[in-house]
């Protein structure tokens, strides 16, 4: 297989990169529609925490799902906005002292360094059910709702997301090899990039192989995206990524078990795994090949 970076394919970043900007730019105004306008503290410090910032890559990947489906916009763009609902919610949560204790997040002050620890706590508490209630009011059929609520309820519950931050902090089986850190971000992330993924296959009815080879990408490139996560908390630099460095460096990480140059090459690896799964779908999901290959050189 052609090694990503020395593939034609990434010579279609710059379209990418402009197609993410305006997916980013649709969903934020549909999260400004969403959000409780700032009449009061908590409100002001959720619309704080969502707005204005963040790449929106989970919104990408639905939008690029939709596609393939023909799902409406009013769908595609608030399932997006319910996806981001979380996405907030786990980095306010992440950043507290008790968890990553990070004081910068999307390149301003942390929510708790803004409203103080108990106001962000609050807002986690309160984003969760935001998105939820934002997939009850999707403009489609009531079985539709039901699976998107039951799949995303999953995927960030005690079996999904939260088991995996609770490794990650080491409040539960610790990691000690490649294995255990790949199970780790399989649950803190590659499921999450898995539901994002798979999204407009559910909404727009989609057969059950669809369905399985979406899920398939996303969670191989959520993996791979946590993996240069990692990279970046080793090497990267804080003004580009917006968030502090050496985050990490006391934990067992896929950068500190395996150094910049392998764990670049089984990134690289993942990704080829993530774009085969979309080969049921030929040319018509060339964006979302183009967003893993993003994934590799991404320096934000
Ligand atoms: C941060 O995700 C958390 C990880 C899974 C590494 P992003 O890097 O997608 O954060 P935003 O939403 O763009 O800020
Ligand atoms: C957090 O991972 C992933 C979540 C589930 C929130 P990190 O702790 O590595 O994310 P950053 O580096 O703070 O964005
Ligand atoms: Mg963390
Ligand atoms: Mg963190
Ligand atoms: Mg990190």
């Amino acid at each position: 297989m052609v090694p990503l970076q020395q593939s034609p394919q990434i010579l279609t970043s710059d379209s990418f990169l402009a197609h993410l900007h305006k997916v980013a730019h649709a969903v934020e105004e549909v999260l400004e529609t969403l959000l409780p306008p700032p009449t009061s503290r908590l409100h002001e410090a959720m619309r704080y925490s969502v707005l204005g910032g963040g790449k929106r890559l989970r919104s990408f990947l639905v939008w690029e799902s939709c596609q393939l489906f023909n799902v409406p916009l009013q769908e595609t763009l608030h399932t997006a906005a319910a996806i981001e609902f979380i996405q907030a919610y786990s980095l306010v949560h992440d950043d507290l002292p008790s968890m990553d204790n990070a004081n910068f997040r999307r390149g301003k002050p942390s929510c708790h360094k803004t409203f103080g620890e108990a106001t962000a706590i609050l807002v986690g508490d309160a984003l969760i059910p935001l998105a939820f209630q934002t997939l009850v009011s999707l403009n489609t059929s009531a079985d539709i709702r039901l699976t998107l609520i039951e799949n995303l309820s999953r995927t960030i519950g005690s079996d999904g997301l939260v088991a995996g931050q609770m490794r990650d902090l080491g409040q539960e089986k610790s990691c000690h090899t490649e294995q255990d850190l790949r199970d780790l971000q399989r649950l803190k992330t590659g499921l999450f990039f898995a539901f994002a993924s798979e999204s407009g296959a559910i909404l727009g009815k989609a057969s059950s192989q669809e369905r399985d080879a979406l899920r398939e990408y996303g969670f191989l490139f959520g993996q791979a995206f946590q993996m240069i996560d990692d990279l970046l908390d080793g090497c990267g630099s804080q003004e580009a990524i917006g968030k502090p460095i050496h985050q990490d460096a006391s934990k067992l990480t896929f950068f500190s078990l395996l150094g910049p140059d392998l764990l670049y090459k089984k990134t690289e690896a993942t990704l080829e795994e993530a774009i085969a799964a979309l080969s049921l779908f030929q040319g018509r999901a060339s964006l979302l090949k183009d967003a893993a290959l993003y994934a590799l050189t991404r320096k934000r």
